[in-house]
Protein backbone atom coordinates (compact mmCIF):
# COMPACT_ATOMS: atom_id res chain seq x y z
CA UNK A 1 0.00 0.00 0.00
CA UNK A 2 1.36 3.33 -0.80
CA UNK A 3 1.65 6.11 1.80
CA UNK A 4 -1.40 8.37 0.01
CA UNK A 5 -3.92 4.88 0.34
CA UNK A 6 -2.36 4.37 4.37
CA UNK A 7 -3.04 7.75 5.28
CA UNK A 8 -6.43 7.51 3.61
CA UNK A 9 -7.20 4.21 5.44
CA UNK A 10 -6.02 6.68 8.75
CA UNK A 11 -9.83 7.34 9.98
CA UNK A 12 -10.11 8.84 13.55
CA UNK A 13 -12.65 7.40 15.75
CA UNK A 14 -14.89 10.92 15.82
CA UNK A 15 -14.68 11.43 11.46
CA UNK A 16 -15.40 7.67 11.57
CA UNK A 17 -18.65 8.06 13.91
CA UNK A 18 -19.34 11.81 11.49
CA UNK A 19 -19.32 9.50 8.44
CA UNK A 20 -21.17 6.27 9.70
CA UNK A 21 -24.48 8.85 10.50
CA UNK A 22 -26.93 8.87 7.99
CA UNK A 23 -27.30 11.88 5.35
CA UNK A 24 -30.64 12.67 7.19
CA UNK A 25 -29.24 13.42 10.91
CA UNK A 26 -25.94 15.20 8.80
CA UNK A 27 -28.29 17.64 7.64
CA UNK A 28 -30.59 18.48 10.36
CA UNK A 29 -27.41 18.09 12.89
CA UNK A 30 -26.47 20.88 10.52
CA UNK A 31 -29.04 23.28 10.33
CA UNK A 32 -29.73 22.62 14.20
CA UNK A 33 -26.32 23.67 14.83
CA UNK A 34 -26.03 26.24 12.48
CA UNK A 35 -29.71 27.53 14.06
CA UNK A 36 -28.66 27.42 17.56
CA UNK A 37 -25.06 28.87 17.48
CA UNK A 38 -26.99 31.89 15.21
CA UNK A 39 -29.69 32.01 17.98
CA UNK A 40 -27.16 32.12 21.00
CA UNK A 41 -24.75 34.63 19.73
CA UNK A 42 -27.43 37.29 18.98
CA UNK A 43 -29.26 36.75 22.74
CA UNK A 44 -26.02 37.07 23.68
CA UNK A 45 -25.16 40.15 22.10
CA UNK A 46 -28.27 41.83 22.07
CA UNK A 47 -28.19 41.64 25.90
CA UNK A 48 -24.95 42.72 26.08
CA UNK A 49 -25.77 45.73 23.84
CA UNK A 50 -29.01 46.50 25.85
CA UNK A 51 -26.59 46.14 29.44
CA UNK A 52 -24.50 48.32 27.90
CA UNK A 53 -27.51 50.96 27.18
CA UNK A 54 -28.88 50.82 30.49
CA UNK A 55 -25.86 51.21 32.63
CA UNK A 56 -25.53 55.03 30.13
CA UNK A 57 -29.12 55.66 30.78
CA UNK A 58 -28.71 55.12 34.56
CA UNK A 59 -25.59 57.09 34.46
CA UNK A 60 -26.75 59.63 33.06
CA UNK A 61 -30.43 59.84 35.09
CA UNK A 62 -28.17 59.82 38.45
CA UNK A 63 -25.73 62.38 37.12
CA UNK A 64 -28.67 64.62 36.05
CA UNK A 65 -30.72 64.31 38.84
CA UNK A 66 -27.72 64.83 40.61
CA UNK A 67 -27.44 68.15 39.20
CA UNK A 68 -30.87 69.36 39.10
CA UNK A 69 -31.64 68.33 42.29
CA UNK A 70 -28.25 69.84 43.87
CA UNK A 71 -29.86 73.98 42.73
CA UNK A 72 -33.33 73.35 44.02
CA UNK A 73 -31.93 72.12 47.28
CA UNK A 74 -29.65 75.12 47.12
CA UNK A 75 -32.33 77.03 47.83
CA UNK A 76 -34.18 75.51 50.64
CA UNK A 77 -30.91 74.87 52.52
CA UNK A 78 -30.66 78.88 52.29
CA UNK A 79 -33.62 79.07 53.90
CA UNK A 80 -33.45 76.43 56.22
CA UNK A 81 -36.41 74.75 54.88
CA UNK A 82 -35.42 71.04 55.90
CA UNK A 83 -39.26 70.22 55.95
CA UNK A 84 -39.40 71.45 52.12
CA UNK A 85 -36.17 69.69 51.49
CA UNK A 86 -37.05 66.38 52.49
CA UNK A 87 -40.63 66.81 50.53
CA UNK A 88 -38.62 67.78 47.12
CA UNK A 89 -36.10 64.03 47.63
CA UNK A 90 -39.12 61.79 48.14
CA UNK A 91 -41.17 63.36 44.99
CA UNK A 92 -38.30 63.28 43.09
CA UNK A 93 -37.71 59.25 44.09
CA UNK A 94 -41.47 58.92 43.71
CA UNK A 95 -41.67 60.44 39.57
CA UNK A 96 -38.47 58.33 38.42
CA UNK A 97 -39.02 54.62 40.13
CA UNK A 98 -35.21 53.76 38.88
CA UNK A 99 -34.38 55.94 41.52
CA UNK A 100 -33.31 53.83 45.33
CA UNK A 101 -32.31 57.12 47.28
CA UNK A 102 -30.97 60.50 47.71
CA UNK A 103 -29.68 62.41 50.82
CA UNK A 104 -28.35 65.66 51.57
CA UNK A 105 -25.41 65.63 53.87
CA UNK A 106 -22.29 67.74 55.20
CA UNK A 107 -18.45 67.31 55.91
CA UNK A 108 -19.20 66.21 58.89
CA UNK A 109 -21.05 63.14 57.66
CA UNK A 110 -24.43 64.59 59.22
CA UNK A 111 -27.58 63.85 56.98
CA UNK A 112 -29.83 66.42 56.86
CA UNK A 113 -32.55 65.47 54.36
CA UNK A 114 -33.39 61.51 53.25
CA UNK A 115 -35.39 59.60 51.23
CA UNK A 116 -34.82 56.40 53.48
CA UNK A 117 -37.80 56.42 56.11
CA UNK A 118 -36.95 56.44 60.15
CA UNK A 119 -33.55 54.05 59.21
CA UNK A 120 -30.80 55.68 57.31
CA UNK A 121 -27.87 53.23 56.44
CA UNK A 122 -24.74 54.58 57.28
CA UNK A 123 -22.29 52.73 55.55
CA UNK A 124 -23.65 54.45 52.18
CA UNK A 125 -22.00 57.29 53.39
CA UNK A 126 -18.75 55.82 53.81
CA UNK A 127 -19.08 54.10 50.11
CA UNK A 128 -18.53 57.58 48.11
CA UNK A 129 -16.29 60.13 49.74
CA UNK A 130 -15.75 63.53 47.56
CA UNK A 131 -11.96 63.73 47.63
CA UNK A 132 -9.56 66.77 46.44
CA UNK A 133 -9.58 67.25 42.64
CA UNK A 134 -12.60 66.23 41.49
CA UNK A 135 -15.01 68.60 39.47
CA UNK A 136 -17.67 70.62 41.80
CA UNK A 137 -20.54 69.64 38.89
CA UNK A 138 -22.20 65.49 39.83
CA UNK A 139 -19.51 62.84 39.88
CA UNK A 140 -21.23 59.03 38.83
CA UNK A 141 -19.64 56.05 40.09
CA UNK A 142 -20.80 52.53 40.42
CA UNK A 143 -20.68 51.17 43.55
CA UNK A 144 -21.47 47.77 45.51
CA UNK A 145 -24.06 47.65 47.90
CA UNK A 146 -25.99 44.76 49.84
CA UNK A 147 -29.15 45.40 47.40
CA UNK A 148 -26.26 45.33 44.47
CA UNK A 149 -24.87 47.63 42.08
CA UNK A 150 -25.97 51.16 42.40
CA UNK A 151 -24.89 54.00 40.24
CA UNK A 152 -24.24 56.67 42.69
CA UNK A 153 -24.12 60.56 41.75
CA UNK A 154 -22.34 62.97 44.20
CA UNK A 155 -23.00 66.30 43.68
CA UNK A 156 -21.97 69.82 46.09
CA UNK A 157 -25.00 72.10 46.44
CA UNK A 158 -22.87 74.98 47.44
CA UNK A 159 -19.48 75.79 45.35
CA UNK A 160 -16.46 74.84 47.35
CA UNK A 161 -18.01 71.66 49.84
CA UNK A 162 -19.44 71.52 53.31
CA UNK A 163 -23.20 70.35 51.73
CA UNK A 164 -23.57 67.58 48.94
CA UNK A 165 -26.51 65.85 47.39
CA UNK A 166 -26.36 61.89 46.79
CA UNK A 167 -28.53 59.85 44.48
CA UNK A 168 -28.61 56.67 43.58
CA UNK A 169 -30.20 54.91 40.75
CA UNK A 170 -30.95 50.93 40.56
CA UNK A 171 -32.68 50.37 37.46
CA UNK A 172 -34.38 46.77 38.79
CA UNK A 173 -36.85 48.37 36.37
CA UNK A 174 -35.24 48.43 33.49
CA UNK A 175 -33.60 44.97 34.02
CA UNK A 176 -36.53 43.40 34.47
CA UNK A 177 -37.69 44.57 30.69
CA UNK A 178 -34.48 43.45 29.49
CA UNK A 179 -35.06 39.95 31.09
CA UNK A 180 -38.61 40.46 29.62
CA UNK A 181 -36.86 41.56 26.28
CA UNK A 182 -34.60 38.14 26.48
CA UNK A 183 -37.46 36.28 27.20
CA UNK A 184 -39.27 37.18 24.18
CA UNK A 185 -35.93 36.78 22.14
CA UNK A 186 -35.65 33.01 23.90
CA UNK A 187 -39.66 31.88 22.76
CA UNK A 188 -38.52 33.45 19.13
CA UNK A 189 -35.62 31.61 18.86
CA UNK A 190 -38.01 28.62 19.75
CA UNK A 191 -39.96 29.46 17.26
CA UNK A 192 -37.60 29.98 14.52
CA UNK A 193 -36.05 26.78 15.60
CA UNK A 194 -38.39 24.92 15.11
CA UNK A 195 -39.49 25.85 12.03
CA UNK A 196 -35.52 25.13 11.23
CA UNK A 197 -36.13 21.82 12.44
CA UNK A 198 -39.01 21.56 9.82
CA UNK A 199 -37.44 23.05 6.95
CA UNK A 200 -34.28 21.30 8.04
CA UNK A 201 -36.52 18.00 8.42
CA UNK A 202 -38.05 18.46 4.60
CA UNK A 203 -34.91 19.37 3.15
CA UNK A 204 -33.22 16.25 4.26
CA UNK A 205 -35.77 14.26 3.23
CA UNK A 206 -35.81 15.55 -0.10
CA UNK A 207 -32.07 15.25 -0.16
CA UNK A 208 -32.17 11.94 1.29
CA UNK A 209 -35.19 10.32 -0.52
CA UNK A 210 -33.44 9.97 -3.62
CA UNK A 211 -30.58 8.52 -1.94
CA UNK A 212 -32.01 5.96 -0.17
CA UNK A 213 -33.70 5.07 -3.18
CA UNK A 214 -30.49 4.57 -4.82
CA UNK A 215 -29.36 2.58 -2.08
CA UNK A 216 -32.23 0.47 -2.21
CA UNK A 217 -31.89 0.04 -6.28
CA UNK A 218 -28.20 -1.17 -5.93
CA UNK A 219 -29.13 -3.55 -3.08
CA UNK A 220 -31.96 -5.03 -5.51
CA UNK A 221 -29.37 -5.37 -8.03
CA UNK A 222 -26.81 -7.11 -5.42
CA UNK A 223 -29.77 -9.91 -5.34
CA UNK A 224 -30.47 -9.74 -9.26
CA UNK A 225 -33.45 -7.77 -9.66
CA UNK A 226 -33.56 -5.38 -11.99
CA UNK A 227 -37.12 -4.99 -12.47
CA UNK A 228 -37.54 -1.89 -9.79
CA UNK A 229 -38.60 1.59 -11.08
CA UNK A 230 -36.20 4.37 -9.94
CA UNK A 231 -38.68 7.71 -10.41
CA UNK A 232 -36.61 10.73 -11.61
CA UNK A 233 -38.49 13.95 -9.57
CA UNK A 234 -35.95 16.58 -9.38
CA UNK A 235 -33.39 17.85 -12.20
CA UNK A 236 -30.49 18.58 -10.13
CA UNK A 237 -27.40 16.40 -9.74
CA UNK A 238 -29.16 13.64 -8.01
CA UNK A 239 -31.87 13.31 -10.56
CA UNK A 240 -28.88 13.16 -13.82
CA UNK A 241 -27.49 10.69 -10.93
CA UNK A 242 -30.72 9.05 -11.08
CA UNK A 243 -31.16 8.55 -14.60
CA UNK A 244 -27.76 7.52 -14.66
CA UNK A 245 -28.07 4.58 -12.71
CA UNK A 246 -31.04 3.85 -14.16
CA UNK A 247 -29.15 3.47 -17.51
CA UNK A 248 -26.41 1.88 -15.76
CA UNK A 249 -29.30 -0.69 -14.39
CA UNK A 250 -30.71 -1.06 -17.66
CA UNK A 251 -27.53 -2.14 -19.57
CA UNK A 252 -26.65 -4.58 -16.42
CA UNK A 253 -30.25 -6.32 -16.81
CA UNK A 254 -29.81 -6.51 -20.59
CA UNK A 255 -26.28 -8.36 -19.79
CA UNK A 256 -27.42 -10.49 -17.35
CA UNK A 257 -30.59 -11.69 -19.53
CA UNK A 258 -27.99 -12.23 -22.49
CA UNK A 259 -25.62 -14.42 -19.90
CA UNK A 260 -28.79 -16.24 -18.35
CA UNK A 261 -29.73 -17.34 -21.90
CA UNK A 262 -26.18 -18.30 -22.59
CA UNK A 263 -25.75 -20.39 -19.53
CA UNK A 264 -29.35 -22.39 -20.31
CA UNK A 265 -27.71 -22.74 -23.75
CA UNK A 266 -24.71 -23.97 -22.39
CA UNK A 267 -26.51 -26.11 -19.88
CA UNK A 268 -28.94 -27.46 -22.25
CA UNK A 269 -26.21 -28.55 -24.57
CA UNK A 270 -24.07 -29.77 -21.88
CA UNK A 271 -26.94 -32.11 -20.87
CA UNK A 272 -27.82 -33.16 -24.40
CA UNK A 273 -24.31 -34.48 -25.05
CA UNK A 274 -23.98 -36.69 -21.78
CA UNK A 275 -27.50 -37.46 -22.65
CA UNK A 276 -26.32 -38.57 -25.75
CA UNK A 277 -23.00 -40.19 -24.22
CA UNK A 278 -25.24 -42.53 -22.30
CA UNK A 279 -27.38 -43.91 -24.98
CA UNK A 280 -24.10 -44.20 -26.73
CA UNK A 281 -22.32 -46.19 -24.14
CA UNK A 282 -25.99 -48.09 -23.56
CA UNK A 283 -25.73 -49.07 -27.59
CA UNK A 284 -22.14 -49.93 -27.35
CA UNK A 285 -22.32 -52.32 -24.54
CA UNK A 286 -25.70 -53.69 -25.75
CA UNK A 287 -24.09 -54.44 -29.06
CA UNK A 288 -20.96 -56.06 -26.95
CA UNK A 289 -23.19 -57.99 -25.31
CA UNK A 290 -26.33 -59.07 -28.03
CA UNK A 291 -23.59 -59.91 -31.06
CA UNK A 292 -20.29 -59.93 -29.87
CA UNK A 293 -20.91 -61.78 -26.92
CA UNK A 294 -23.62 -64.12 -28.43
CA UNK A 295 -20.89 -65.05 -31.48
CA UNK A 296 -18.35 -66.19 -28.37
CA UNK A 297 -20.95 -68.00 -26.94
CA UNK A 298 -22.08 -69.99 -30.14
CA UNK A 299 -18.42 -70.66 -30.83
CA UNK A 300 -17.98 -71.79 -27.28
CA UNK A 301 -21.05 -74.46 -28.13
CA UNK A 302 -19.73 -75.57 -31.32
CA UNK A 303 -16.08 -76.10 -29.71
CA UNK A 304 -17.81 -78.39 -27.16
CA UNK A 305 -19.26 -80.39 -29.48
CA UNK A 306 -16.04 -80.75 -31.34
CA UNK A 307 -14.35 -81.61 -28.25
CA UNK A 308 -16.45 -84.41 -27.70
CA UNK A 309 -16.42 -85.66 -31.36
CA UNK A 310 -12.29 -85.27 -31.67
CA UNK A 311 -10.44 -88.09 -31.55
CA UNK A 312 -6.83 -87.08 -31.31
CA UNK A 313 -5.54 -86.22 -27.67
CA UNK A 314 -3.29 -83.05 -29.43
CA UNK A 315 -6.71 -81.68 -30.80
CA UNK A 316 -8.62 -81.76 -27.54
CA UNK A 317 -5.56 -79.77 -25.80
CA UNK A 318 -6.04 -77.49 -28.72
CA UNK A 319 -9.81 -76.93 -28.22
CA UNK A 320 -9.40 -76.82 -24.22
CA UNK A 321 -6.93 -73.91 -25.06
CA UNK A 322 -9.16 -72.23 -27.34
CA UNK A 323 -12.28 -72.46 -24.83
CA UNK A 324 -10.38 -71.47 -22.15
CA UNK A 325 -9.47 -67.76 -23.62
CA UNK A 326 -13.07 -67.60 -25.15
CA UNK A 327 -13.88 -67.64 -21.81
CA UNK A 328 -11.23 -65.04 -20.70
CA UNK A 329 -12.31 -63.07 -23.51
CA UNK A 330 -16.41 -63.58 -22.47
CA UNK A 331 -15.66 -62.54 -19.27
CA UNK A 332 -13.49 -59.18 -20.65
CA UNK A 333 -16.24 -58.22 -22.84
CA UNK A 334 -18.54 -58.60 -19.84
CA UNK A 335 -16.55 -56.49 -17.92
CA UNK A 336 -16.33 -53.80 -20.59
CA UNK A 337 -20.13 -53.96 -21.14
CA UNK A 338 -20.59 -53.16 -17.11
CA UNK A 339 -18.24 -50.36 -16.79
CA UNK A 340 -19.91 -48.15 -20.15
CA UNK A 341 -23.44 -49.12 -18.71
CA UNK A 342 -24.28 -51.76 -16.87
CA UNK A 343 -27.73 -52.96 -18.68
CA UNK A 344 -29.37 -53.54 -15.05
CA UNK A 345 -29.28 -49.89 -14.46
CA UNK A 346 -31.87 -48.96 -16.90
CA UNK A 347 -33.82 -52.39 -16.68
CA UNK A 348 -33.72 -52.96 -12.81
CA UNK A 349 -32.97 -49.18 -11.31
CA UNK A 350 -30.14 -47.89 -9.33
CA UNK A 351 -29.71 -49.69 -6.25
CA UNK A 352 -29.01 -53.21 -8.13
CA UNK A 353 -26.66 -51.72 -10.61
CA UNK A 354 -24.96 -50.44 -7.81
CA UNK A 355 -25.47 -53.45 -5.61
CA UNK A 356 -23.85 -55.55 -8.26
CA UNK A 357 -20.72 -52.54 -8.89
CA UNK A 358 -19.67 -52.49 -5.25
CA UNK A 359 -19.59 -56.36 -5.40
CA UNK A 360 -17.29 -56.66 -8.43
CA UNK A 361 -15.50 -53.53 -7.28
CA UNK A 362 -14.76 -54.97 -3.77
CA UNK A 363 -13.62 -58.16 -5.54
CA UNK A 364 -11.47 -56.22 -7.98
CA UNK A 365 -9.91 -54.40 -5.62
CA UNK A 366 -10.16 -56.00 -2.36
CA UNK A 367 -11.67 -52.82 -0.41
CA UNK A 368 -14.21 -52.80 1.84
CA UNK A 369 -17.37 -51.03 1.21
CA UNK A 370 -20.41 -50.25 3.68
CA UNK A 371 -23.30 -49.72 1.89
CA UNK A 372 -26.16 -48.02 3.68
CA UNK A 373 -29.65 -47.30 2.39
CA UNK A 374 -32.41 -45.45 3.99
CA UNK A 375 -35.57 -44.26 2.38
CA UNK A 376 -37.84 -45.83 -0.43
CA UNK A 377 -34.55 -46.00 -2.88
CA UNK A 378 -36.45 -49.19 -4.49
CA UNK A 379 -39.07 -47.06 -6.23
CA UNK A 380 -37.61 -46.09 -9.83
CA UNK A 381 -37.00 -42.19 -10.06
CA UNK A 382 -35.85 -40.23 -13.58
CA UNK A 383 -33.24 -41.59 -15.82
CA UNK A 384 -30.86 -38.87 -15.23
CA UNK A 385 -30.97 -39.08 -11.89
CA UNK A 386 -30.24 -42.63 -11.36
CA UNK A 387 -27.05 -42.27 -14.08
CA UNK A 388 -25.99 -39.13 -12.70
CA UNK A 389 -25.89 -41.06 -8.94
CA UNK A 390 -24.28 -44.24 -10.73
CA UNK A 391 -21.56 -42.24 -12.46
CA UNK A 392 -20.56 -40.31 -9.32
CA UNK A 393 -20.45 -43.33 -7.27
CA UNK A 394 -18.04 -44.90 -10.06
CA UNK A 395 -16.23 -41.61 -10.42
CA UNK A 396 -15.77 -41.66 -6.79
CA UNK A 397 -14.97 -45.41 -5.95
CA UNK A 398 -12.43 -45.30 -9.07
CA UNK A 399 -10.73 -42.54 -7.46
CA UNK A 400 -10.70 -44.36 -3.98
CA UNK A 401 -9.26 -47.35 -5.78
CA UNK A 402 -6.44 -44.87 -7.64
CA UNK A 403 -5.14 -42.06 -5.50
CA UNK A 404 -6.83 -42.93 -1.62
CA UNK A 405 -4.89 -45.92 -0.38
CA UNK A 406 -7.97 -46.68 1.68
CA UNK A 407 -8.51 -49.64 3.32
CA UNK A 408 -12.09 -49.29 3.70
CA UNK A 409 -15.19 -47.15 2.25
CA UNK A 410 -18.93 -46.60 3.32
CA UNK A 411 -21.47 -45.33 0.84
CA UNK A 412 -24.81 -43.68 1.83
CA UNK A 413 -28.13 -42.83 0.04
CA UNK A 414 -30.85 -41.60 1.42
CA UNK A 415 -34.74 -40.76 -0.11
CA UNK A 416 -36.17 -38.11 1.70
CA UNK A 417 -39.41 -36.74 0.01
CA UNK A 418 -38.23 -35.02 -3.63
CA UNK A 419 -34.69 -35.49 -2.59
CA UNK A 420 -31.87 -37.85 -2.89
CA UNK A 421 -28.86 -37.32 -0.74
CA UNK A 422 -25.57 -39.48 -0.83
CA UNK A 423 -22.05 -39.83 0.63
CA UNK A 424 -18.75 -42.10 -0.44
CA UNK A 425 -16.34 -41.83 2.44
CA UNK A 426 -13.23 -43.49 2.32
CA UNK A 427 -10.13 -43.66 5.52
CA UNK A 428 -7.37 -43.05 2.65
CA UNK A 429 -4.78 -40.19 2.65
CA UNK A 430 -6.60 -37.37 1.70
CA UNK A 431 -6.09 -34.48 -0.91
CA UNK A 432 -6.28 -30.45 -1.64
CA UNK A 433 -9.78 -30.01 -3.10
CA UNK A 434 -8.80 -25.94 -3.26
CA UNK A 435 -5.40 -27.31 -5.52
CA UNK A 436 -6.89 -29.44 -8.06
CA UNK A 437 -6.70 -27.63 -11.85
CA UNK A 438 -9.90 -28.58 -13.57
CA UNK A 439 -8.23 -28.22 -16.87
CA UNK A 440 -6.59 -31.41 -15.86
CA UNK A 441 -8.52 -33.46 -13.63
CA UNK A 442 -11.97 -33.95 -15.20
CA UNK A 443 -13.53 -35.86 -12.84
CA UNK A 444 -14.22 -34.12 -9.41
CA UNK A 445 -15.49 -31.11 -11.81
CA UNK A 446 -17.47 -33.71 -14.32
CA UNK A 447 -19.64 -34.79 -11.22
CA UNK A 448 -20.07 -31.50 -9.90
CA UNK A 449 -21.42 -30.36 -13.35
CA UNK A 450 -23.41 -33.20 -13.23
CA UNK A 451 -25.03 -32.72 -10.14
CA UNK A 452 -25.55 -28.88 -10.34
CA UNK A 453 -27.36 -29.20 -14.27
CA UNK A 454 -29.92 -31.46 -12.59
CA UNK A 455 -30.28 -28.44 -9.86
CA UNK A 456 -28.41 -30.12 -7.43
CA UNK A 457 -25.71 -29.79 -4.70
CA UNK A 458 -21.78 -31.22 -4.49
CA UNK A 459 -19.73 -30.84 -1.94
CA UNK A 460 -16.01 -32.19 -0.95
CA UNK A 461 -14.19 -32.32 2.29
CA UNK A 462 -10.94 -34.21 2.39
CA UNK A 463 -8.32 -34.76 5.19
CA UNK A 464 -4.92 -35.85 5.08
CA UNK A 465 -5.68 -37.42 8.35
CA UNK A 466 -9.33 -38.50 7.98
CA UNK A 467 -9.52 -39.31 3.96
CA UNK A 468 -12.25 -38.23 1.71
CA UNK A 469 -15.77 -37.18 1.98
CA UNK A 470 -18.14 -36.38 -1.41
CA UNK A 471 -21.68 -35.50 -0.69
CA UNK A 472 -24.46 -34.58 -2.61
CA UNK A 473 -28.19 -33.87 -2.94
CA UNK A 474 -30.38 -34.16 -5.97
CA UNK A 475 -33.53 -33.28 -6.86
CA UNK A 476 -36.18 -36.81 -7.14
CA UNK A 477 -37.33 -34.78 -10.33
CA UNK A 478 -35.02 -31.72 -12.38
CA UNK A 479 -36.55 -29.61 -14.37
CA UNK A 480 -34.98 -31.20 -17.25
CA UNK A 481 -34.34 -34.71 -18.63
CA UNK A 482 -33.19 -36.14 -21.79
CA UNK A 483 -32.59 -39.29 -20.85
CA UNK A 484 -35.40 -42.37 -21.07
CA UNK A 485 -35.82 -45.04 -18.78
N1 LIG B 1 -10.60 -40.23 -2.74
C1 LIG B 1 -9.49 -39.58 -3.05
N2 LIG B 1 -8.39 -39.69 -2.26
C2 LIG B 1 -7.25 -39.04 -2.54
N3 LIG B 1 -7.09 -38.21 -3.60
C3 LIG B 1 -8.14 -38.06 -4.44
C4 LIG B 1 -9.40 -38.72 -4.21
N4 LIG B 1 -10.25 -38.35 -5.19
C5 LIG B 1 -9.57 -37.50 -5.98
N5 LIG B 1 -8.30 -37.32 -5.54
C6 LIG B 1 -7.28 -36.43 -6.09
O1 LIG B 1 -7.96 -35.48 -6.88
C7 LIG B 1 -7.39 -35.42 -8.18
C8 LIG B 1 -8.47 -35.09 -9.18
O2 LIG B 1 -9.36 -36.15 -9.37
P1 LIG B 1 -10.20 -36.24 -10.70
O3 LIG B 1 -11.10 -37.36 -10.61
O4 LIG B 1 -10.81 -34.88 -10.89
O5 LIG B 1 -9.12 -36.37 -11.79
P2 LIG B 1 -8.27 -37.69 -12.18
O6 LIG B 1 -8.85 -38.86 -11.49
O7 LIG B 1 -6.84 -37.36 -11.86
O8 LIG B 1 -8.46 -37.74 -13.71
P3 LIG B 1 -9.80 -38.15 -14.49
O9 LIG B 1 -10.83 -38.45 -13.48
O10 LIG B 1 -10.11 -36.91 -15.28
O11 LIG B 1 -9.43 -39.30 -15.28
C9 LIG B 1 -6.76 -36.76 -8.37
O12 LIG B 1 -5.69 -36.70 -9.27
C10 LIG B 1 -6.28 -37.13 -6.99
O13 LIG B 1 -5.03 -36.55 -6.74
MG1 LIG C 1 -10.94 -39.33 -11.58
Amino acid sequence: MTDKQNSSCRITPVKKLLLSVPLRVKILGLAMGLILTLSLVTIFLVRQELNRSINAALREEATLVAGELSHQARDLLLINDIFALNSLLKNMQNNRPDIRYIFVHDSRQHVLAHTFGSLFPIELLLRQQPFPGDEPGPITRQIATSEGLIWDSHAEIFPGGNIYIRVGVKGDNLRRQLSTLTGALVNTTAIVAAIGIALSLFLSWLIAKPVTQLLAATREIRRGNYDFSLPREADDEIGKLIEGFGDMARSLAQAEKIRQEKEKLQKEFLQRLMAGQEGERKHIARELHDQTGQALASCMVELKLLEQAAGSEALQQGIARLKKSITSELESLHALAMDLRPSVLDDLGLIPALEMYISRFQKRHRIKIKLRLLGPLEERIDACVETCIYRIIQESLTNMSKYAEASEAALFLERKQETIRGGIEDNGIGFDPEAIDPTKSMGLYGMRERIELLGGKFSISSDREIGTMISFELPIKPEVCHEKN
